[in-house]
């Protein structure tokens, strides 16, 4: 049986005590909106699964939100289906209810990977999308010089994409996600030309892999970071960045049509 903390979260995080401020850092982002609702084609009813406070809903289907932390459902702003407390692993829906399911930054999470791809499949009659991070790609980002732990953890955290396709079956296909510069949801790449960012708490407080490190571990990639930023050590290097419009990472979309 999943174990579930307190507030009923039911991953590795417990989102009661690292989740308070998740959505004030971690706002949909359009562009990357755009990309899966052109994924999801044209289902007039998806599931969320693993919800959260509901970025990338879409706002023209109809749409069922799953979210085992009361601490995240709390934070669905009053424009949003209220979500249902129930888990990945087990969903309390009858085969074949909806045309569509989506699971955004969330895949990671679940205790049970494989039976949680089951129940997607088993609920959804039409395309499954599922956006994560490729774990292979990881420390391709430039803040691992800073804080390689942190890609460690979303390494050891993020499922192959191989696995992803191999769940969701044979016509299932990957696309890369392009971050643009201003991203509007607080991922970690999402501040590759904002490096400033790093250095505030608060932000890093919405990136799960950071809140499962050590603060001491976090300082010090930290204060690494501000001395690169203060003496023109990182924009010697990667200064470009700032002014890049989009940066091809890690971010990837899992398809089943
Ligand atoms: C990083 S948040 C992403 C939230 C939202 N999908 C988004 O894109 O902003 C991960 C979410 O997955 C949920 N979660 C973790 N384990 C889960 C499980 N086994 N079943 C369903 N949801 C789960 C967490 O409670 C959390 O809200």
């Amino acid at each position: 049986m999943t174990q579930r903390w307190q507030d009923g979260s039911a991953g590795d995080i417990d989102y009661a005590a690292a989740g308070q401020r998740y959505a004030e850092f971690r706002q949909e982002e359009p562009f990357i909106a755009e990309q899966i609702r052109k994924a999801l084609g044209d289902a007039k009813s998806v599931i969320n699964i693993g919800a959260g406070a509901g970025s990338y809903e879409p706002t023209d289907i109809d749409v069922t939100a799953i979210e085992p932390s009361a601490t995240m459902r709390a934070q669905r702003p009053a424009h949003r289906v209220a979500a249902i407390d129930a888990i990945a692993e087990n969903l309390p829906f009858a085969d074949d209810s909806f045309d569509a399911a989506m699971a955004t930054f969330t895949v990671h999470q679940w205790h049970d990977l494989a039976k949680g791809i089951a129940e997607m499949k088993r609920v959804t009659r039409g395309s499954i999308v599922i956006m994560a991070s490729d774990p292979a790609h990881l420390h391709d980002f430039w803040i691992t010089e800073y804080l390689p732990e942190a890609l460690d953890r979303e390494m050891s955290r993020f499922p192959a994409i191989d696995l992803l396709l191999d769940l969701l079956g044979p016509s299932a296909r990957v696309e890369t996600l392009l971050v643009p510069l201003l991203c509007k949801d607080g991922f970690t790449t999402a501040y590759y030309g904002r490096p400033e960012m790093f250095l505030n708490p608060a932000v890093t407080g919405a990136m799960s892999s950071w809140t499962l490190l050590d603060e001491e571990i976090r300082e010090r990639g930290r204060q690494k970071l501000a001395r690169d930023l203060a003496d023109g050590t990182w924009d010697a290097r990667y200064g470009h960045l700032r002014s890049q419009p989009f940066y091809d990472g890690s971010m990837r979309l899992i398809v089943r049509p």
